[in-house]
């Protein structure tokens, strides 16, 4: 009798033990799924949206945009200057640069300077640091970047890979390095200022465009270390990580009738215009480190998280190899 008492005590003990394991690893879940689901996106992408956030004027007269002429570094110039900002671009070509100059000055009455250099060349920070030498830079959006032609295409059928690759690690890497190397020592000695870094959602390694890709990769490692050795700085210093925006970029890597049917799925369902991503994007700054900038891309993110890697490697290889 006595025997059987202690068993069955054990029993339940055991048994109790095994339910609060059971409760906890089923809470976390839960508690997992609903930020996941609702807290997150409810928080960057409508709260940010109603309530007051950065108060960007406060952080210096001038925000300077890599790539600002078009796409979606003229969309975050749009919404600075908006803003009350005064705008530095530097992009490639005069004509865009006058087009979208014009344009801010008109709209928004602001102070607009434009400087022209190509980034495949590593000799223009020069001529940058001598455009920035006074200006009082309270934003930094190091949104230049580009591709290798295709977003179809496995390492060895890039086109002229070496040149190739070249470029686009000038313009999508060194060119957020050299830029933050120039910026970032006077907004720490300010306390204060807001440096922005446009990576992707495929920098966690899309196959049709590798060296892109891994550019975009690189841009995301090095703004969180730098996220994280400046916590306490005062300098805000945000990631990026958009999906499909519809731009110039887009279009002459994707647009040729060559995707494979399900990133057109992809494309029709969660495509966003420039200016909606930048505007959007704008708003989360001082609620997350890491971003997807709207709430689309949000859901593609996480979708691309709990979807399996090895499907979409074969789909992607299946297409590009016939
Ligand atoms: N579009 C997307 O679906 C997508 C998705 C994920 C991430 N992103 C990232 O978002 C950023 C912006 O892309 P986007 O789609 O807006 O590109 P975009 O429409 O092609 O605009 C690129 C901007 O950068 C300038 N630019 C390009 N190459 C340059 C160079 N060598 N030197 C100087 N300026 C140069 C362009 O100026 P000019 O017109 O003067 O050449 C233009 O102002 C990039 O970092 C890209 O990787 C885009
Ligand atoms: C797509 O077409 C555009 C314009 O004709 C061209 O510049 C671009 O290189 C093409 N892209 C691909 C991937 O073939
Ligand atoms: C991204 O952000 C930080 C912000 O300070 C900057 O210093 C860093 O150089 C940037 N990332 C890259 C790839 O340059
Ligand atoms: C995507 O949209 C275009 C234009 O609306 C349509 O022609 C095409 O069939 C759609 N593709 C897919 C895969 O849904």
């Amino acid at each position: 009798m006595e025997c059987l008492y202690t068993e069955s005590i054990e029993y339940i003990q055991s048994f109790s033990l095994l339910g609060v394991i059971g409760l906890v690893a089923v809470t976390y879940s839960l508690i997992n799924i609903i930020n996941t689901l609702l807290w997150t996106p409810f928080k960057l992408f409508l709260l940010a949206r109603v309530l007051p956030g950065v108060d960007f004027r406060q952080l210096g007269k001038w925000a300077v945009v890599t790539g600002g002429s078009d796409g979606i570094g003229r969309g975050y110039a749009r919404s600075l200057a908006k803003r009350g900002m005064n705008i530095l671009m530097i992009s490639k070509y005069h004509e865009n640069l006058h087009r979208t100059e014009q344009e801010l000055r008109r709209e928004y009455g602001v102070d607009v300077k434009s400087v022209a250099v190509d980034f495949t060349n590593t000799e223009v920070y020069e001529t940058i640091r001598h455009e920035l030498q006074g200006l009082d830079v309270g934003v930094l959006i190091n949104n230049v970047g580009t591709g290798t032609g295709s977003a179809f295409q496995t390492f060895l059928q890039i086109n002229n890979l070496l040149q190739s690759t070249t470029d686009v690690l000038r313009v999508n890497c060194i060119s957020m390095t050299n830029m933050c190397a120039l910026i970032l020592p006077q907004m720490l000695e300010k306390r204060k200022g807001v440096i922005v870094n446009i990576s992707s959602i495929g920098q966690s390694g899309y196959l049709g465009s590798p060296v892109y890709s891994a550019s975009k990769s690189y841009v995301s490692r090095l703004s969180d270390c730098l996220q994280r050795t400046y916590r306490n700085s005062g300098v805000i210093i945000q990631t990026v990580e958009p999906g499909i925006v519809m731009t110039d970029l887009y279009m002459s890597e994707y647009e040729n009738g060559t995707a494979p049917k399900f990133l057109e799925t992809a494309k029709n369902y969660t495509s966003v215009a420039a200016e909606d991503f930048a505007s959007s994007a704008v708003n989360t700054i001082g609620w997350t480190g890491i971003s997807n900038g709207c709430l689309k891309h949000y859901f593609v993110s996480v979708l691309a998280k709990i979807g399996s890697q090895k499907t979409i490697d074969k789909k992607l290889l299946d297409v590009i190899n016939n």
